[in-house]
């Protein structure tokens, strides 16, 4: 419908009035009591009762034989690598298109990432890249479930076993979303969760490790706790036999995230239910490219990601960047709270100089000398960046159809009135 933007003196979509309920919910009374409970006892270390609770509850909630609580979702990846058996110089493929950890957690065990692009529609790495950037060095594939949505696993798993290697899901973002039917975490060799504020399973900070493999575990375990490694029936005899870290998770939060946990699968479906109705809402809006989900990959609710459509910037002559800074500009205007998504990561500084910990380490000493991060080889990716606008939660609950409909409604005022939206 046609209307004069708030941008150009149009009255604002949202009215200033329209309140969004952070993320996420409050705790029910049975969720304070635990949170009370750890209080009240004495173990508040990584070893206390709620952490070894959370840990429990979480394998049997994704369907994994191990779990392991860490102090953020990074650290669980980082076990993920140390577990796969990652090392000096060796060769992790990638995705382009991630938050930050997904490759830096490469480099903490020495070895370097290898980037590939994504497909278009999911934004997630391309299957039938993979093959392409296999070497002798490389040891694991690994995928990121981004937005909430599984990445296409029966083909990335064919490949990867037909060249003898690991593959790490890290599915920070993906808590409860499913491919085929069954629940990301249990697919590839290992995996870890996120429980930061922002996540679906929101613990303040957090994460969790799991796999199916004791031999993966046993290489995991020991970066868990500064390397002392010991049999499990043992105690503490407090020697480092290789480098180790403290990752563990204190209990307080670890009670907190085990409060979300139990009623996960309630805040999953409700998120869900609102993604649908704002996508639903969203449904034929001009030059929009609404969020991606689908029969087998669908949604677990954790975000709507909002792209313009390349060709409208084209017929327009427009740069893609400049559109969606200028449709950025609009939205705000509008009163519509959203974010940035914009992370290419071979773009990164740590990447483009090749230096992680002083004088060019991994790189210059373990790594292939052919490893090239110069832009431009991930065209798709590209794309995406500088089409995204908008990778918020505020369509999760608390927020209700109130607000969707107003998200939506702002949405789809901007997208219809394009021809007002200047280049930015
Ligand atoms: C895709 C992805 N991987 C890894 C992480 C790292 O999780 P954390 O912040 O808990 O270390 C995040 C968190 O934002 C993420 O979104």
């Amino acid at each position: 419908m046609s209307a004069r933007l708030a941008l150009n003196g149009g009255q604002p979509a949202i009215p200033a009035t329209m309140s969004f309920q952070p993320w996420p919910p409050p705790l029910d009374a049975s969720g304070e009591a635990l949170v009370l409970e750890a209080i009240r006892q004495n173990n508040h270390s990584g070893g206390g009762p709620h952490v070894r609770l959370l840990e429990k509850e979480f394998a049997a909630w994704n369907g994994n034989r191990h779990a392991i609580a860490t102090c953020y979702g990074g650290a669980a990846l980082h076990l993920c690598i140390a577990g796969c058996d990652v090392g000096a110089g060796d060769e992790v493929i990638t995705t382009a298109l991630s938050w930050t950890t997904s490759a830096t957690c490469i480099l903490h065990h020495m070895a370097v990432p290898v980037f590939i692009d994504v497909t278009w529609p999911s934004m997630h790495l391309d299957p039938a890249r993979i093959e392409a950037a296999i070497t002798p060095r490389t040891k694991a594939i690994l995928v990121v479930h981004y937005w909430g949505v599984s990445c296409d696993m029966d083909p990335i798993m064919a490949i990867a076993r037909k060249h003898n290697l690991k593959v790490i899901e890290d599915a920070c973002q993906a808590h409860g979303a499913l491919y085929k039917g069954r629940k990301v975490g249990t697919i590839g060799d290992c995996g870890a969760f996120s429980f930061n504020q922002n996540k679906n399973l929101c613990g303040g900070e957090g994460g969790m490790f799991v796999t199916d493999d004791d031999e993966i575990l046993a290489r995991a375990r020991p970066v868990m706790s500064f390397s002392d490694m010991r049999p499990a029936d043992a105690g503490r005899d407090y020697h480092a036999y290789g480098l180790g870290y403290k990752y563990g998770h204190a209990n307080l939060p670890a009670a907190f995230a085990l409060a979300g946990l139990r009623r996960l699968d309630m805040t999953n479906a409700w998120a869900i239910e609102n993604w649908q109705r704002l996508d639903a809402l969203l449904a034929g809006t001009p030059h929009l490219v609404r969020s991606f989900s689908s029969a087998e990959r669908p949604t677990n609710g954790y975000a709507y990601v909002l792209r313009a459509d390349p060709a409208y910037a084209r017929q327009r002559g427009v740069s893609l960047s400049g559109l969606t800074n200028g449709i950025a500009a609009a939205l705000k205007a509008e009163g519509t709270p959203f974010s940035r998504a914009r992370w290419l990561l071979p773009a990164h500084g740590v990447f483009q100089a090749k230096n992680a910990f002083g004088k060019g380490a991994p790189w210059a000493h373990y790594a292939r000398p052919d490893i090239d991060y110069s832009l431009g080889q991930w065209p798709v990716a590209q794309d995406c960046i500088d089409t995204c606008l908008w990778g918020i939660n505020l369509h999760r609950p608390p927020n209700r159809q109130a607000q969707i409909d107003a998200l939506a409604g702002s949405i789809r005022k901007v997208f219809e009135n394009l021809d007002q939206v200047p280049e930015a």
